[in-house]
């Protein structure tokens, strides 16, 4: 074999590679056209626009920079890659615990990572998925509501709790055993523990600290909380882009 033919040969399979696996793929996932729902088939109608919430985008720099994407994935795998959609809180809540009791459960698709500088689809799965981190604790504030025999809860008093939930969490996930028993690291250099001068302060977080003091979230607590916040993403989607609907019984949990 010349020289000249080894060259070529080697420039095509890694260029081939490189056009297919990255050149392609950038452009069509750059800017996705919009999908429409489709009349008889979807129960909604128009283009598909998917909701955004938050400040996302600093918290998704905190959310990089303290390695969460090492244990938490975010992607909600098709059937043929995973089992995810037959979990009853991966992909959405199954019927079982959604409020509304229907099935919000689908797959993750390209609109789910528009507007955010990275994907944070992650590489392992440690921690569970936190791709609907929100429905999932929701549900679980509900049932906790219910099982306790506090009855059902307002919207409002749901949402104060999540974010109760996950700023306790973030300081110290060990702390609440009878919430949730977790092994994810906790992340105290995000809050700042001081002496209380004057009045204490409204966002005080309530965990055990010595008296006198208080423990406040810094700012990167708030963005980070405000990101975790808009882990949700169980709108329903066109059928076009819904590839394998989710059978209707729950599988395996965890
Ligand atoms: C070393 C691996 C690891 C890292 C790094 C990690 N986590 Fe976790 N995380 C876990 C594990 C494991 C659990 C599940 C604990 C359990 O279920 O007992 C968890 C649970 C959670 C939960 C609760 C999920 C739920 O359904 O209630 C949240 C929220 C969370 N992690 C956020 C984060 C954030 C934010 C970061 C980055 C600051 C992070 N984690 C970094 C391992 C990790």
């Amino acid at each position: 074999m010349s020289f000249r033919l080894f060259a070529i040969g080697l420039t095509a399979s890694f260029g081939l590679a490189w056009l297919s696996v990255v050149v392609v793929p950038f452009f069509k996932l750059r800017t996705p056209s919009p999908v429409s729902f489709q009349e008889g088939v979807d129960e909604k109608e128009g283009i598909y626009h998917p909701k955004r919430a938050g400040r996302v985008v600093n918290g998704a720099a905190v959310y990089a920079a303290n390695g969460c994407y090492q244990c938490h994935t975010q992607v909600v795998r098709p059937t043929y890659a995973g089992m995810d959609l037959a979990r009853p809180d991966v992909g959405g809540l199954s019927p079982t615990i959604h409020p509304d009791g229907i099935d919000s459960r689908r797959e993750s698709n390209v609109f789910d990572y528009s507007g955010l500088d990275f994907a944070m689809i992650g590489n392992t799965r440690v921690g569970p998925d936190l791709m609907n981190l929100v429905p999932r604790i929701e549900a679980r504030i509900r049932q906790q509501a219910k099982d306790s025999q506090e009855g059902d809860l307002a919207e409002g008093v749901v949402a104060g709790r999540v974010a109760d939930y996950l700023y306790k969490h973030l300081y110290n996930p060990r702390l609440f055993p009878q919430l949730y028993w977790s092994s994810c690291p906790s992340m105290p250099f995000l809050f700042e523990e001081r002496e209380i001068m004057g009045q204490p302060s409204d966002d005080a977080l309530d965990v055990p600290v010595e008296d006198g003091w208080e423990v406040v979230p810094g700012d990167k607590a708030d963005a980070l909380v405000s990101y975790l916040l808009s882990l949700r993403h169980d709108d329903p989607v066109p059928a076009a882009m819904d590839y394998a609907p989710p059978a209707a019984t729950d599988g395996p949990q965890g």
